[in-house]
């Protein structure tokens, strides 16, 4: 097999190349092909001969896969080119574009792999990564999905800097800099008034002199509760991926309503979210736990008490693991049949780079 590598240098690329190097993916007898934008005929990685241009269809039209990380704009240009001209590979992809197709299968393997099975069966070939939240939503609580539990969820997102973007991530650093460098003479000074600090704090936060290229806002000492573009009805694009994507990852034949607000946080690289869970039944918590614990090898039960929740379901935590810790597990006031949880998970590995290599591996099998 020939296996085409594109964006393999931005920021998801790169976490796919260093976890396909971790798990041995290259000692799989494929032969990897790495294109570029900018820098064909330059040395390939891990001796892989010279770089090809990424828009080089007669390069592409040569190999059996291709994975791409390049960005939605590359598989809006190339894709439909490269099928026109009659190509058959297998074609996964980190980028939103073809996900909703009804030729593409979304995948996360650990969830959806009798999906994923049915659609190579049927002879499909595209296939592409979900988005962020909902894969490591569906990774946490997968379980309750898997029992046909769910009548209803709610996830209220806290999403971290990643998922905008490497200059996000460090847009974020920048402003935390700019806000710790505001008042840092007076934070020196342990009898300096907080309520004088943070007044120069939200002056600054206001008065337009924070890097605000990227987000647009200060997200450090703030947060965003707005991702992405308007659909309708006052929901935002992120939010509806929640239920499109949900539902059609589980393959569901009656749609299980998914629905919250998906705000933007300070954190790095880790999504959270707060769950509330309307069983259509009502079950014992540690059944329910037992449901979820089990689910997958990456899932991890947090004991719902302060300190196991503090030390383990945060993204400082969780980031640069595979762990989706899933923690704050109870029965809330609103009855017996509704139950809340708070999941936490790195979004550049399950959200993003994670699926798209275990679906080539598949392939491989
Ligand atoms: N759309 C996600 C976010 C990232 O903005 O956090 C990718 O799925």
């Amino acid at each position: 097999m020939k296996v085409g590598i594109v964006g393999w240098r931005g920021m998801v690329g790169s976490v796919l190349m260093q976890r396909m190097q971790e798990e041995n993916d290259f000692a799989l007898g494929f032969e990897p092909v790495f294109f570029t934008t900018s820098q064909a005929g330059q040395p390939a990685p891990m001796g892989a001969g010279t770089l090809k241009k990424a828009d080089d269809i007669e390069e592409l039209k040569k190999l059996d896969v291709i994975i791409t990380c390049q960005g939605g704009d590359y598989t809006k240009a190339v894709h439909p080119e490269l099928r026109k001209q009659g190509w058959n590979g297998y074609w996964i992809d980190a980028a939103s574009t073809l996900r909703m197709e009804d030729n593409a299968v979304i995948i996360l393997d650990p969830v959806n792999r009798n999906v994923i099975d049915k659609a190579l069966a049927n002879g499909q070939k595209d296939f592409i990564g979900g988005n962020c939240t909902v894969s490591l939503m569906l990774m946490g609580l997968g379980g309750l999905f898997r029992a046909g539990l769910v009548e209803w969820i709610s996830s209220m997102t806290y999403q971290a800097a990643s998922g905008a973007g490497a200059p996000n991530m460090r847009e974020l650093l920048s402003q935390m800099g700019v806000l710790q460098g505001v008042v840092a003479k007076e934070l020196k000074d342990a009898g300096s008034a907080i309520l004088e600090i943070d007044k120069k704090v939200t002056q600054t936060l206001r008065d337009g002199s924070m890097p605000t290229k990227e987000f647009g806002f200060p997200l450090a000492g703030n947060v965003l509760p707005w991702i992405d573009r308007e659909v309708e009805d006052g929901q935002s694009r992120e939010e509806l991926k929640g239920f499109q994507e949900t539902n059609k990852i589980l393959g569901t034949s009656a749609p299980i309503p998914v629905d919250g607000i998906c705000v933007r946080v300070g954190a790095m690289r880790c999504h959270s979210q707060a769950i509330t869970i309307k069983l259509n039944k009502d079950l014992p918590l540690a059944e329910i736990e037992q449901l979820i614990a089990n689910d997958n090898q990456w899932v991890k039960l947090i004991p719902n008490n302060k300190a196991d929740t503090l030390a383990g379901l945060t993204p400082a935590a969780v980031s640069g693991t595979l762990t989706v810790p899933v923690g704050r597990v109870r029965k809330m006031k609103m009855g017996p049949q509704y139950v809340q949880a708070f999941t936490c998970g790195d979004q550049l590995l399950w959200g993003a780079a994670e699926p798209l290599r275990r679906m080539l591996r598949i392939l491989l099998e």
